[in-house]
């Protein structure tokens, strides 16, 4: 074998997990509420009718600048498609279930699929102020997906638009113990 090539693996082998790129050590176990509380809140301080109603102890294992991310683009949605949004977080079964209810025009049934597609915008979205490339959507339920869970729309109860993200609660055995990300990996591995 090349040494220069043989050197290269062999110093990769050595190279402790908690070093690559940050994988695993964006992990974590989170109370789901105080997540979602402090996205709604960032939204409100940048001026947003934001209300929310969340359960707190419901914890999810995860990355948790990523859900927060999908949270805040669920909601900018909410404030660029309608004028308020109500958020609530609570447990069904083993699953945390945020919702995000807007006062906007909704998504026709028939479109609800449609819109998750990448740069997919319905039509009047074009004409209005709202800036966007179509990606929000995706980029959401692709991170709920990696995650065991999902996203999903509806029609909320004043007629507006009602999205459903919905993520597995954390077991006991899922929940990665404090420590340095390599010890967590053997652990979890264990
Ligand atoms: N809350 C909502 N109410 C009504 N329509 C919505 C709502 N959220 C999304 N949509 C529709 O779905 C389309 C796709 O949304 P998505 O968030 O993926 O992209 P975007 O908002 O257009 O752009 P961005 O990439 O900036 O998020 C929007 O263009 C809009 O037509
Ligand atoms: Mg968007």
């Amino acid at each position: 074998m090349d040494k220069d090539f043989e050197a290269v693996i062999l110093s990769a082998c050595r190279t402790p997990i908690g070093s690559f790129g940050g994988v695993l050590k964006d992990i974590s176990a989170v109370d789901l509420g105080a997540l979602v509380e402090s996205v709604c809140e960032n939204a409100m301080d940048a001026g947003g009718a934001v209300e929310v109603s969340a359960q707190h102890g419901v914890n999810v294992t995860c990355r948790p600048v990523a859900i927060s991310r999908a949270v805040a683009t669920l909601i900018d949605n909410a404030l660029k498609y309608g004028s308020r949004a109500r958020v609530t977080l609570g447990r069904v079964d083993d699953c945390a279930v945020v919702t995000i209810d807007d006062d906007g025009l909704g998504i026709p049934e028939d479109e609800r699929e449609k819109v998750f597609a990448p740069f997919y915008r319905i039509e009047g979205s074009r004409n209005r102020d709202t800036g966007g490339v179509g990606l929000g959507l995706a980029v959401a339920r692709t991170t709920a997906r990696e995650h065991g869970g999902d996203v999903t729309l509806d029609a909320a109860e004043n007629g507006g638009l009602r999205v459903r993200l919905e993520l597995p609660v954390a077991t006991a055995s899922a929940v990665p113990p404090a420590g340095k990300p390599e010890e967590r990996f053997a652990l979890e591995k264990a």
